[in-house]
């Protein structure tokens, strides 16, 4: 279920260190990263790739700076979607070379900055934000680097098992239909380097055939592009969405499978003399993170309700939404308790005066009491900062990390701001 499984004395061992320490050191509820698992993580895909793939890392799966520079350090660029998130990847040390942009409705000072950074590529999203480039470009006079992220549809025979976010009526990408007068516009304009091309197919896919069929379909539409307007791609970007289990009984994403699609893939255009300095890259965020992390809060009370068994913690969906978002049982555990009988049945939420502030609908634990330590595992993405930290006003979770033996408290709590009153200059 989670790499996370060692344990000593009944408490769950994160990168050799018992989780119920680094609770007592940096507070609960935090979350708790084993960088061993992120970069086991890495290594697995990395191999997977076929030659000539670049690994960017997905800042807005966990943009913890110290997250960043772990993947920074074994190699891989960062694909953003804010300006923070791109300031952050610059701070982590991450070259401009190795950075993508990516997002609908990239605001005009995002736009700016994006620009004047000098990206590897803006993956632009319509025909505004390609104007809105060239403007850019033109006021700083400095040649934008330009690929569009194309609304492809693929098609796949294995079912979805993610979220499919390419195909049909999107807000994301460029329709293929509009896509081709949108390159001759890039090629044609001097302030614009043209790149190549970008597809998100979605996200969370444990199913190596359905992004076969989307990376099968970006080569494919890249390599008639490339033919019909001469133009070589130096930038070809199959996104990420390799998705990780998260229920029981959910099979591991088999990675060598993915690896040997985009082979397939991408095996006509190593012919092609426009794709000679191309730059395949994926950019995963879930896969490469997820895994590592486990979000941990404490018991704060047991109680039944009607036959059932209520355990409510000081932690909720406020700092983890990402169980209620999938809809799926994430796994669970007493991480002070491993290994006992998990014979009791239970309902696990949070302090949240809301109906969905339950992890879990039903899960088997040991009987639990107060003071126990609750996990969710495979944590480490689109936890922290994909909930709504605000809700109810509880002080935020910290954030800490394993290396090498050694645990390193990443972000503190917080508490929350509640608004100051100032005059407006209108
Ligand atoms: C453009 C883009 N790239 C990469 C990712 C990372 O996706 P995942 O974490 O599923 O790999 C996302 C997630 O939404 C995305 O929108």
């Amino acid at each position: 279920m989670t790499g996370l499984l060692k344990k000593q004395n009944g408490a769950l061992l994160v990168g050799g260190v018992p989780v119920d320490r680094i609770v007592r050191a940096a507070g609960s509820p935090v979350y708790i990263y084993d960088v061993q698992i992120m970069r086991s993580q890495y290594a697995r895909l990395a191999r997977a790739l076929p030659r000539g793939f670049r690994i960017f890392y997905s800042v807005k799966a966990n943009p913890n700076l110290s997250v960043i520079k772990v993947f920074k350090k074994l190699g891989a660029g960062a694909e953003v979607a804010s300006g923070h998130e791109l300031s952050a990847a610059m701070t982590a040390g991450v070259s401009r070379a190795s950075m993508a942009y990516a997002g609908p409705g990239k605001t005009e000072a995002e736009i700016a900055q994006a620009v004047q950074s000098g990206l590897a590529a803006i993956n632009v999203e319509s025909a505004t934000e390609l104007e809105r480039v060239i403007l850019a470009a033109r006021r700083f006079r400095k040649k934008a680097n330009v690929a569009f992220r194309l609304n492809l549809d693929y098609t796949h025979d294995d079912g979805e098992g993610g979220h499919v976010m390419a195909g049909g009526p999107r807000k994301f990408g460029v329709d293929p239909e509009l896509a081709e007068e949108l390159t001759k516009r890039a090629i044609e304009e001097k302030m614009i380097r043209f790149v190549g091309y970008h597809l998100f197919p979605g996200t969370g896919i444990l199913k190596p055939g359905v992004l076969a069929g989307a990376h099968k379909a970006l080569a494919e539409y890249a390599l008639r592009l490339a033919e019909s307007l001469q133009t070589p791609i130096g930038y070809l970007n199959f996104g990420g969405g390799l998705g990780i289990p998260y229920k029981d009984g959910e099979p591991e994403l088999d990675v060598k499978a993915v690896g040997a699609g985009l082979k397939g893939a991408v095996k006509g255009l190593r012919r092609s003399r426009w794709f000679r300095q191309t730059m395949f890259v994926m950019e995963p965020g879930r896969y490469l993170a997820g895994p590592s992390g486990v979000y941990v809060s404490t018991v704060i009370d047991v109680k039944a309700s009607r036959g059932k068994t209520y355990l409510v913690t000081d932690g909720g969906i406020h700092h983890a939404l990402t169980p209620i978002v999938m809809n799926k049982n994430f796994p669970t555990a007493l991480v002070n308790r491993m290994g006992e009988k998990a014979d009791t049945i239970v309902r696990v939420g949070g302090p949240l005066c809301a109906t969905p502030d339950q992890f879990s609908r039903e899960v088997a634990l040991p009987a639990p009491r107060i003071g126990d330590l609750l996990g969710i595992f495979n944590s480490g993405a689109y936890g922290y900062s994909a909930s709504m930290l605000a809700f109810l006003s509880h002080t935020t979770p910290a954030e800490a990390l394993v290396d090498n033996g050694r645990a390193y408290i990443i972000r503190e709590r917080r508490a929350p701001e509640m608004g100051v009153r100032k005059k407006l200059k209108v």
